[in-house]
This record gives structure tokens, C-alpha cells and sequence, in this order.
């Protein structure tokens, strides 16, 4: 029995989105191929929303960039995602992402160290527009890959993780099956801004009962509200 569930479990992941962040630009400007950025070895998915690896993923290639990407507070940052943590080689059709696999993509900031990556508030998500009827990965897909976001302009300065995060909901319809696909980079964000919004960690932001974890029909949905927090704004 176990062995049956295993192989139908193996076949039902082979539907995988499969996508990295792997680079930041800031202001258009960009900061290079893993440059301050943990990058999974692998572009498969994250889906135990109760383990660490939902942090910041798991297997870094190394070793892992100890950049700092400097970043004005009110900037705006992309984060660049391609079909593999080898960022963009050339055309691909599943680059950033396969098409056919929809979901949303956000971002989160932690203060660190002292928020040891486990304080988390959202400043981007870009879940399904019911106007364009496009997902956030319809988007990412337009966008070459490219996420991008404010960062918040009242801010308090200090050293921060970035995790950006794109979730493929075609095989959503009981958990575990949303596959979740996140890095993070490090981030000095400067200004003179004093707000610490408030927080939520990770693991723990994400239930496995979640709407926007647990969805079917995700080909004719009419509304989708995505995991996590509220974003944060100042
Ligand atoms: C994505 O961002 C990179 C780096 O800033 C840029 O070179 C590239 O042209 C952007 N791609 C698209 C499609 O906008």
C-alpha cells in the first residue's frame, strides 16, 4: 500500500511548475546571477509547508554569495525567476515557469539576524486578477521572470531577507499538492524610515487547510485569495 501511495504520489508531482529566484535588480539595475542570493541547487518544489525548507528552501549551491545587495528604502526591487537555478541560458518554453501551471507569486521581508528568518511581513502578492484573469504566474511568465515590488518606504533600516516566492496550484486540490518555490536574498535596506511592521513566521503562516492552499478548478476560478498575511504598507 505504502508503495502504491508512493508511485501515485511520484506520478502526481510530475506536473511541476519547477522555477528559482535566483537574482535581484534594484532600480532596473541588475545585481548579477546569485549575487547575494541563496539559491537552490534544485528547481524542485517545496510542498511540507511544515518544514523549515519552507523558509528559504533547502540545498544551496555553494558556496552560497555572502553579498549584501544595498537597497534604498522605497526602492524598487525584481525578483528574477527562471526555470532553473542556472537563471536564463536561452529560450525555453517553460521558462521562468511552465505556463499551464498557475498560482500566485509574493515576497516577504525579515529583519535579521535577530528575527533568526523566522519574522516574516509581506510586500508583494500577486495572486489572480479577476479583470485580466490572469495569476501572478501568468505574470511572472509575461515578465520574463521578473517579479517586481516597493520596498516599503518607511522602513527602519537594517539587514534584511528577501524571500520571494512563486506557489503552482495545478495539483492544489488536497494538501499536500501545492508546490512551493522560494529563495532568499540578503538585503541592507537604507533610509531613514522606523516602522517594523508587524510579523508572522515560517514555518506557520501557511495551513493546510488554507484556501489559497488547498483550491481546485484553478482553470476557471472566479476569485482566489492567497496564503499568508495582508501586504504591508506604510
Ligand atoms: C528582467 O530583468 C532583467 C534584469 O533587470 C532585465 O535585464 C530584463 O530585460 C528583464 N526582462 C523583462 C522581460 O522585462
Amino acid at each position: 500500500m505504502k508503495c502504491f501511495l508512493l508511485s501515485f504520489v511520484l506520478l502526481a508531482s510530475s506536473a511541476y511548475a519547477r522555477t528559482v529566484f535566483s537574482a535581484v535588480s534594484v532600480n532596473g539595475v541588475d545585481q548579477g546571477h546569485a549575487v547575494g542570493v541563496r539559491v537552490p541547487a534544485s528547481n524542485a518544489a517545496i510542498t511540507d509547508i511544515t518544514s523549515n525548507d519552507i523558509i528559504c528552501n533547502t540545498g544551496f549551491i555553494q558556496p552560497v554569495s555572502q553579498a549584501v545587495i544595498t537597497v534604498p528604502a522605497g526602492s524598487q526591487v525584481t525578483a528574477q525567476f527562471h526555470h532553473t537555478s542556472a537563471g536564463y541560458v536561452g529560450p525555453d518554453p517553460a521558462d521562468p515557469l511552465d505556463p499551464t501551471n498557475k498560482g500566485p507569486v509574493m515576497a516577504y521581508l525579515a529583519a535579521v539576524p535577530s528575527a533568526t528568518q523566522s519574522n516574516w511581513f509581506k510586500i508583494f502578492e500577486s495572486g489572480y486578477d479577476t479583470t485580466t484573469r490572469q495569476w501572478g504566474s501568468d505574470k511572472l511568465f509575461i515578465n520574463g521572470g521578473n517579479a517586481t515590488f516597493t520596498i516599503p518606504s518607511c522602513l527602519k533600516a537594517g539587514q534584511y531577507l528577501l524571500r520571494a516566492e512563486a506557489i503552482a496550484l495545478q495539483n492544489a486540490a488536497s494538501y499536500p499538492g501545492a508546490q512551493f518555490y522560494m529563495s532568499c536574498a540578503q538585503l541592507s535596506i537604507t533610509g531613514t524610515g522606523t516602522t517594523s511592521p508587524s510579523t508572522v513566521s515560517f514555518p506557520g503562516a501557511y495551513k493546510p487547510t488554507d484556501p489559497g492552499i488547498v483550491v481546485s478548478g484553478i482553470y476557471g476560478v472566479t476569485s482566489y485569495r492567497a496564503p499568508g498575511p495582508a501586504v504591508f504598507s506604510c
